[in-house]
């Protein structure tokens, strides 16, 4: 057996169901806004085209994607991100992959040097699978504090210069999982600079790039940070995105990597050994999603009023901001997270995730503790229920 798989933590719903499986929750219906899993219907333009793209199941499917796909998907990138038509083209700069998650494990199985003492850096609450793509690539996470001090903005002048010299590889996540934060055009720039300077791989994950709160306002992205830099082989750069969370179709498994043509190559040729080639009949269905904006700004108008009502529930009683973009709230606890997510199950039968089961404890401090996760993916009844439940249930810890 592999002995890095020892080094895997457990996944924090894992951890969740074991803090949860001794209480009786209260007699009311359960909610559940612990995991983040879209639950808005998937459109019919992606249901349809899937269905009538069923003759693919017939053929095997090259990794690379059907140039249709890759056509569309750099057409997509360009439109989204003002960078200019033709920057990106569909044979070198873009791939396909399964959803973000496999291709966020997979590029560290493709980029990581398996030299001892290699680092990778990442956030810290971060989407675990980072973790887990540097432990299984032989390399040693560095964590990335993301706290409310420094408006969950990682400090990158806080990594020493040793850390920065084994630096292989940094996952970034904008808008950030469980955060919210979108990291500034000026933020990614100096990490790209350090990029240059160290020889290191930016993977940004973008997958919550299309939720956002203002329709002039839309998250930037690390392929338009190097576009407006002149940056156009976008050298030492990659982002993952996903119409899992934008097209409420994490059932689909589609997404892309765009960036470096030189990285994309070799990560190319990884993949057709791990066997990894999207079905035919989910590349047509992908390129129908991708080229339709209308259920993307309705996705975001749901949101956008589940946000406005839960805030305006829960700010009386819990210390919660709006996030920058995504489907989370991050609120801080009045009592330990922990403690939080067990008593709120028990009063109020509504799971939230404890940000302490998200975040990796460094030098005795735990950057997630104290805030708990809560994902508005339900419909906006049962969100709107369980956003009076929670204040209901803070309400009462206060007397
Ligand atoms: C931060 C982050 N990245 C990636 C993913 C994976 O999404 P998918 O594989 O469906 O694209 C998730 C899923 O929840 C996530 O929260």
């Amino acid at each position: 057996m592999n002995p890095r798989l020892r080094a895997l933590q457990p996944y924090p719903f894992e951890r969740l169901n074991a803090l949860l499986g001794d209480c009786t929750p209260a007699d009311r219906p359960p909610i559940n806004l612990g995991i983040g899993e879209p639950r808005h219907a998937t459109p019919p333009v992606i249901r349809d085209t899937l269905a009538g793209n069923l003759d693919g199941l017939g053929g095997y499917a090259a990794t690379g994607g059907t140039p249709a796909l890759r056509q569309t998907i750099c057409a997509w990138i360009q439109r989204r991100f003002g960078i200019a038509d033709g920057a990106l083209e569909p044979d070198q700069h873009v791939l396909p992959v399964a959803g973000t998650r496999e291709a966020l494990f997979a590029i560290a199985q493709t980029i990581l040097s398996g030299e001892p003492g290699a680092r990778v850096l990442m956030p810290n609450p971060c989407y675990q699978i980072y973790e887990g793509a540097a432990l299984m690539a032989g390399a040693a996470p560095w964590y990335l504090a993301t706290t409310a001090a420094s408006g969950y903005i990682p400090d990158l002048d806080a990594v020493p210069e040793g850390v920065w010299q084994a630096c292989e590889l940094v996952y970034i996540c904008s808008p950030g999982n469980p955060t919210g934060a979108v990291l500034p055009a000026a933020w990614q720039r100096q990490l790209i600079a350090l990029a240059d300077r160290f020889d290191f791989v930016i993977a940004s994950d973008e997958c919550y790039s299309e939720l956002y709160p203002d329709e002039d306002h839309p998250p930037t992205g690390l392929l338009e940070v190097c576009a407006a830099m002149g940056r156009t082989d976008f050298r030492r750069c990659l982002a993952f995105h996903s119409l899992s969370k934008r097209s409420n179709a994490p059932g689909l498994r589609s997404g892309f990597v765009a960036g470096d043509a030189g990285l994309l190559r070799a990560f190319l040729q990884y993949r057709t050994y791990q066997g990894c080639a999207m079905p035919l009949q989910t590349q047509a269905a992908s390129r129908a999603a991708w080229e339709d904006e209308a259920h993307v700004v309705h996705n975001r108008a749901r949101y956008r009023g589940k946000f406005d009502r839960a805030l305006a529930t829960l700010t009386p009683a819990l210390d919660v901001d709006r996030p920058d973009a995504g489907f989370y709230l991050w609120p801080r606890t009045p009592i330990d997270d922990v403690t939080f997510a067990r008593a709120l199950y028990e009063q109020e039968n509504v799971r939230v995730l404890p940000g302490s089961y998200l975040s990796r404890e460094v030098d005795g401090v735990n950057p997630g503790a104290g805030h708990v996760r809560m994902a508005l993916v339900a419909e906006e009844a049962e969100c709107d229920e369980a956003m009076q439940r929670i204040r209901r249930f803070v309400e009462n810890l206060k007397t």
